[in-house]
């Protein structure tokens, strides 16, 4: 069976002449058991006729952002609301620029910015509109922000031109989509989860930090949400974006880590440790600058309490999956984490080189339990927490019965 299965989609349909294929995509979803409602742009009935998605998709095309039939109970909030899924083939420049600066002056861009579904555009434009900077700066922003991309693919355009911009078939679309609903391995399940860097003060303006991004743990909350589950997820500092659809506690420093996560990992299922939490915090911050001076100083550092560890020796205790950063002897050093801390599973990484472990896209993870292990091998962050997720549901349900 699809993972679009049952599935709402709220597909938005904007102007540009790749319109054409998009009656073909909801046929395309609706086939893999979804449902599917259409928002048209304005400019986009330039191009096909609302009559035709209403009679692909058989519901009522959207077009006004003030719907007096709707309105009465907010149609577009709940239009909103409604759909699991908010997906936007073809995506024009025009409307990227827009969703990336928040406008909200039509109903499609209203339900970028009200719904906190996935979003995942599926872009078509002139070659030389997708190489422009402000393009290029608008996607980087969007995709800072946790949006979702397909295509676009590269060849022989409309207008004549060559080149990267041609909208993705509509059963790549529908492939991303599936993708992001992962398996409902994990429906129904809370997961809390951990990530990013802890600030520790030293006075109002420094502290001791680390090279932790949160891509990683960013990454295995959107996995963790596309299997299903609720996710709850404690971020550290972190300029990156949390995935849509998680509910994000923001963080400082470990004592406060510490706190936020002791105080739900009672009513959570699984916990995942992916944060880096600073091991020594200052005894004592400044409550003031520390002023310089010509003679040498020392910081008094003590541990900060072991976050992990609480969790698993927790009377309510989650299945209960913890991280290791190791520099040598990973598998070492990562098993000797798994018995002290008594967890479930730990995931293990080498770091402090190019090319994986902190702040990169890319990562190599390890995973081992008491009597096994698995390598997931070198891959984007993304895939990786995917087969995490793959891995945690395997040895959870296989706990659980
Ligand atoms: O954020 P990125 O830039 O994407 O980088 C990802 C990552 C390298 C930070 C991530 O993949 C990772 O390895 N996270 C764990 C980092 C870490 O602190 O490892 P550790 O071996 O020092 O700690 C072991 C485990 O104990 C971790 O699950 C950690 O969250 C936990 N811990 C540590 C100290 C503490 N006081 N409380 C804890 O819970």
């Amino acid at each position: 069976m699809s993972r679009l299965a049952d599935k709402q989609i709220c597909l938005v349909v904007t102007g540009g002449i790749a319109a054409y294929k998009a009656p073909d995509l909801v046929r395309q979803l609706k086939a893999a058991g979804a449902r599917v409602q259409v928002v048209m742009t304005a400019a986009a009935q330039s191009f096909v006729q609302a009559l035709t998605f209403q009679a692909v998709s058989g519901q009522p095309v959207h077009i006004d952002l003030l719907d007096p039939t709707a309105e009465a109970a907010m149609g577009h909030i709940e239009l909103a609301r409604w759909a699991d899924l908010v997906l936007v083939a073809p995506a024009s420049a025009d409307f990227m620029a827009r969703v990336a600066h928040g406008l909200a002056d039509d109903l499609a861009t209203t339900l970028c910015l009200a719904s906190a579904a996935p979003l995942l555009l599926a872009p078509a434009m002139n070659q030389q509109m997708w190489r422009s900077a402000a393009t290029a700066a608008n996607l980087e922003l969007l995709a800072a922000r946790g949006v979702h991309f397909c295509g676009p693919d590269s060849g022989a355009q409309a207008c004549g031109d060559v080149g990267p911009g041609r909208m993705s078939e509509p059963a790549a679309i529908c492939a991303a989509a599936e993708g992001l609903f992962g398996s409902n391995e994990l429906l129904g399940l809370q997961v809390l989860i951990t990530a990013g860097p802890t600030q520790e003060a030293i006075d109002p303006v420094r502290f001791i930090t680390n090279r932790s991004s949160g891509k990683m743990g960013f990454a295995v909350a959107a996995a963790a949400l596309a299997a299903g589950a609720r996710v709850t997820l404690v971020a550290g500092p972190s300029t990156m974006a949390p995935p849509r659809g998680c509910d994000v506690i923001n963080v400082r420093s470990a004592a406060e880590m510490h706190d936020a996560v002791l105080s739900r990992s009672a009513n959570c299922d699984i916990f995942i440790g992916t944060a880096a939490v600073a091991d020594y915090t200052v005894v004592e911050p400044a409550s003031a600058k520390i002023k310089k001076s010509g003679a040498a100083m020392s910081i008094n550092l003590v541990p900060t309490k072991d976050i992990l560890a609480a969790v698993s020796a927790s009377p309510e205790r989650p299945f209960t999956v913890g991280f290791a950063a190791e520099t040598e002897r990973l598998e070492d050093y990562a098993r000797t984490k798994l018995q002290s801390k008594q967890l479930d599973m730990i995931a293990a990484n080498l770091v402090g080189m190019p090319g994986s472990g902190f702040e990169s896209d890319d990562n190599e993870l390890s995973v081992y339990w008491a009597d096994g292990g698995r390598e997931l091998g070198k891959a984007s962050k993304s895939l990786l927490a995917r087969w995490l997720i793959e891995v945690i549901a395997e040895r959870y349900h296989g706990q659980a019965i």
